[in-house]
């Protein structure tokens, strides 16, 4: 049951102002020690708007020589200490100024972000860039904060040695992130290691580094000394791991699949780099026989649907009350039409395309995949639009634990949902999973609702809501969702060092 006709005129794409053709048409560079430099050599990469799948700009795909390079800058400021030995309050200061350069820029950032991605617009702009602000501001804050501890030793006699606890930043941090929310997660990544007093490359995904780029403008204006932040472009399997491989970086922080989480910790494995991994999620959403269905619904339909199911806490695995389970799917069905996919810069949209044809072919592979296992098509199952990489919201029933769409992240607007009877049974089938990064439970029952948040094995557990995330709650996985965690106290303890200092008095 599909609702989109496939030649609909509401599929163009309006067109890019001004700011956005300029920052579009620039000549591809590498941004190594506050200068936009070019490659060693002269290969390059095409960037495509989902919304249309026409090519928009290319950007560097960077050589082992370009990694090297950036690496090598970042690692003479780390070593010199021109960012970490300044005063704490100046680095706090370039931190707090580059979120108001950012913040300034907001309807740029949220227009390019929304053209190179696929995201709505609307959804950039209140999502995606005042996140990308927030996190910066958050750990901004840390940096004046991050102190050490005084601990006397428990096993000689008092008076007899004086010994502290300091912190000290890890060094070069190599930071790869992903193409769902490239603004977003490049500041998230950035801030605690800048916070810390780290030097940093990072690596936008190859899909969507445009954000990226433009981000790196701002940074001397920011006040950020040379080799600082460097901004690098390029495909994962090459210029990605050889960031990984280079001795000169003392830590990685990657957002991305797990089987590339894998190969990176791997890859980190020779010179034991510190390692935190985000890797992908199946998340659960739980909806008990208490609740009014109608209001979870529309819950559980955001849960999924929001940024077209291309988020690793997306809530892809539904578990309705056999009591309430045609309701919520009734639900669901009716708030598709809220979700129905738009270009990304109609102002009305709410949900874009899947950001390539790689990720479309992916996830239409994945709902071929439970038809032919069995399940049943409640809503959608199609594509939508006659080009670009549209996917309607779509709802699978029938479905059994065993099936690739139970078992697999599908990363696109894909729910599959299941009827249970008891609580025991809910929370056995929640885990049921390698993944464990994010779970909703929806229920007005204080005791069902703390027994389930106790039994479901995951890093955040969301109740009667879903992926609310603030930079001061950590953030990250149980399981095959990786390890370590972003955001809060625990964000900024990641990159730093713990150094024990005993004195014999
Ligand atoms: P990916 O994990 O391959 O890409 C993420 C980042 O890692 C990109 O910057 C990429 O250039 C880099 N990368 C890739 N291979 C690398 C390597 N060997 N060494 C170092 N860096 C490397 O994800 P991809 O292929 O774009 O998407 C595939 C699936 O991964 C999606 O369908 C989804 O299931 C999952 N995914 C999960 C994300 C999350 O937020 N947890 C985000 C993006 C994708
Ligand atoms: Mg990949």
């Amino acid at each position: 049951m599909s609702t989109a006709p496939s030649h609909d005129v509401s599929f163009t794409q309006p067109e890019y102002s001004a700011h956005a053709k300029a920052a579009l048409g620039r000549k591809p560079a590498l941004f190594i020690n506050n200068e936009w430099v070019q490659s060693t050599h002269g290969a390059t990469l095409a960037v495509e708007d989902p919304s249309t799948g026409r090519e928009i700009a290319r950007i560097v795909d960077a050589s082992d020589a370009d990694v090297d390079r950036a690496v090598n800058a970042a690692r003479t400021a780390f070593d010199d200490g021109r960012w970490s030995h300044l005063p704490p309050m100046a680095r706090e200061r370039a931190i707090l100024k580059l979120a108001d350069l950012i913040e300034a820029h907001t309807a740029e950032f949220a227009e390019l972000e929304a053209i190179d991605n696929g995201k709505p617009v609307g959804m950039a702009t209140v999502v995606d860039v005042p996140g990308a602000v927030q996190h910066l501001r958050y750990m901004a804050g840390w940096t004046s904060k991050l102190g050490g501890d005084l601990v006397e030793p428990q096993g000689l006699p008092r008076g007899t040695v004086f010994s502290y606890v300091s912190r000290e930043p890890v060094g070069v941090a190599a930071q790869i992130i992903p193409w769902n929310f490239p603004l977003l997660m490049a500041c998230l990544k950035i801030a605690p290691a800048l916070a810390a007093g780290c030097t940093l490359v990072l690596k936008p995904a190859e899909q969507t580094s445009i954000t990226a780029l433009r981000l790196a403008d701002l940074v001397s204006q920011a006040g950020f000394p040379p080799g600082v932040i460097n901004i690098i472009t390029g495909n994962g399997h090459t210029a990605g791991a050889a960031l990984v491989r280079h001795p000169g970086v003392d830590k990685i922080a990657f957002t991305g699949s797990t089987e590339v989480g894998k190969i990176i910790n791997r890859d980190a494995t020779a010179t034991l780099k510190r390692v935190t991994l985000e890797l992908g999620g199946k998340s659960p959403v739980v909806v008990m026989p208490d609740v009014n269905p109608e209001e979870v619904a529309a819950g559980a339909a955001g849960a999924i649907f929001f940024n077209s199911g291309q988020v690793c806490i997306a809530g892809s695995r539904l578990f309705a009350h056999r009591s309430v389970f045609d309701k919520v799917i009734e639900g669901i069905s009716q708030a598709t039409a809220f979700w129905k996919p738009r270009p990304s810069l109609d102002p009305q949209g709410h949900m874009g395309p899947l950001v390539s044809k790689e990720q479309l072919d992916r996830v239409m592979g994945y709902i071929e995949a439970g038809k032919r296992d069995g399940a049943s098509v409640a809503v959608g199952g199609d594509t939508a639009g006659s080009s670009g990489y549209y996917v309607n919201p779509t709802i699978l029933v029938d479905v059994k634990p065993s099936m690739s769409v139970v078992q697999e992240e599908i990363f696109g607007p894909v729910v599959v949902a299941q009827r249970f009877d008891d609580l025991e049974e809910v929370a056995k089938a929640a885990n049921d999973t390698c993944f464990g990064l994010g779970a909703g439970i929806w229920t007005r029952d204080v005791s069902a609702m703390h027994r389930l948040a106790a039994k479901i094995k995951a890093g955040t557990v969301w109740g009667n809501c879903h992926a609310i995330i603030d930079p001061a709650l950590p953030f990250g996985g149980f399981k095959q969702s990786g390890f370590g965690r972003e955001q809060g106290r625990a964000g900024i303890d990641a990159y730093t060092e713990l150094k024990t200092v005993i004195i014999k008095l």
